[in-house]
């Protein structure tokens, strides 16, 4: 993957830095305004109106402060932008995950097979050969469909809210800026309202995106496992064989991620959307025609990104990393089993039960974890946190 950002993965601090210096000006104001040191700034310019030598050590006496200030500025951006994070990972995604488990799983229901395999194993006479057969190929495919989801909709949430909230904290943290150092500017800043109805679009993912993330991974298992016989005798790297073809054929129909997570035209169905907070005492009406636009551009911005490159590459390394967590916990099964492997039937359950544990246990979940651990994720992050366009404030 020979492109500059994943490259410099292991140097999200200094991209962070480097973005600090072009943009050193809003952000000394937008620290000094925080950490009460404005002065600091603003007050070296004014500094050494005596004697040459009193001059010149006051120069270099601003000269400090003032890189002083750049690094607490700096290392505040920095700060800040840890915590966006933080609040992704121990917030924000645990408490969307239960939405998104109740729905996958309503959708590729295994119980009901299971249930009708049972019942026809202790009447034997309730179902026929072909019944059985018909009944076994669909909790075949179903057990990968449902953990190939659970893959593929962990990581796309979790890297939608990352993206959001990234966006929101560059706006917000600018907006400060913005505020202090222009106070005539007509410049709204964010309201709570458009906040709001910004993260409301985190639900479009369970609420409506998974229907056709489930249909399209159903395709994809359909062509992959329709020849794969369930006696076959399948080792661990067969095994993760089949994932992998399962999500190239997946990746074969480029079909953009983002369909998944954006409805079409941004337009979210009418039981997501939050209402209008266009309360009768709230007089100005200019402000919701306002917000509108301000929402109108952070969804564009939103869009901008999941069509991007930079996030397809970073999807690919984040179900990448589940993939190798989900073999991890698959790898159990293998421990004092023969060399020559196990029969595809009986890795069912287990392959199935992977896709729970992607979506479970919120407060200490493994694989939120993983993506959480991933330089590649941290650098997207900053590139989304630092991606402005706003050269005013430069
Ligand atoms: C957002 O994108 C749409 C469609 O490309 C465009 O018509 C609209 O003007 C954009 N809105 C803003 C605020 O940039
Ligand atoms: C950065 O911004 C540009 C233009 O606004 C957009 O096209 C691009 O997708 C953004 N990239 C990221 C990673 O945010």
């Amino acid at each position: 993957m020979a492109v500059s950002w994943i490259l410099s993965y292991d140097r999200v601090p200094s991209n962070i830095r480097a973005w600090a210096k072009k943009h050193r000006r809003s952000l000394l104001v937008a620290a000094g305004l925080v950490g009460g040191g404005a002065a600091v700034y603003y007050g070296f310019r004014y500094l050494g109106l005596a004697s040459q030598a009193r001059k010149e050590r006051d120069v270099a006496r601003a000269a400090l402060l003032q890189r002083e200030a750049e690094e607490r500025a700096e290392a505040q951006l920095q700060s800040h932008f840890e915590s966006i994070q933080r609040i992704s990972d121990t917030t924000t995604l645990p408490s969307m995950l239960p939405q998104l488990k109740d729905r996958l799983f309503s959708k590729v229901d295994l119980s009901g097979l299971t249930e009708k395999l049972i019942l026809g194993k202790e009447d034997p006479q309730s179902l026929s050969q072909r019944e059985k057969m018909q009944l076994w190929q669909e909790l075949k495919t179903l057990s990968f469909v449902r953990t190939v989801c659970a893959m593929s909709a962990l990581s796309l949430l979790d890297l939608f809210i990352r993206i959001q909230l990234n966006i929101l904290g560059r706006h917000v943290y600018f907006d400060t800026a913005r505020d202090f150092m222009n106070p005539e500017d007509s410049h709204v800043p964010l309201s709570m309202s458009v906040q709001h109805k910004f993260i409301a679009y985190a639900g479009y993912l369970h609420h409506k995106g998974l229907d056709a993330l489930v249909g399209d991974v159903n395709q994809a298992a359909e062509i992959v496992l329709r020849s794969k016989p369930l006696k076959e005798p399948y080792t661990l790297d067969d095994l993760r064989d089949v994932f992998m073809r399962i999500r190239a054929t997946l990746d074969s129909k480029r079909s953009a991620w983002v369909q998944y997570v954006l409805p079409p035209d941004n337009v979210l169905p009418d039981d997501l959307s939050v209402a209008s907070s266009a309360d009768a005492s709230n007089p100005v009406a200019e402000m919701a025609l306002n917000d509108n636009e301000v929402l109108d551009q952070l969804m564009n911005e939103t869009r901008a990104v999941l069509v991007s490159n930079e996030f397809h590459e970073v999807m690919a390394v984040c179900v990448d990393s589940m993939l190798d967590g989900v073999m991890e916990e698959l790898y159990a099964i293998y421990r004092g089993s023969s060399d020559n492997g196990i029969p595809l039937a009986k890795l069912l359950p287990p392959v199935a039960g992977a896709g729970s544990a992607l979506l479970e246990s919120l407060d200490d979940n493994r694989f939120i974890r993983i993506l959480a651990d991933l330089p590649q994720v941290h650098a997207f992050c900053a590139l989304v946190y630092t991606n402005s366009s706003e050269e005013t404030l430069a």
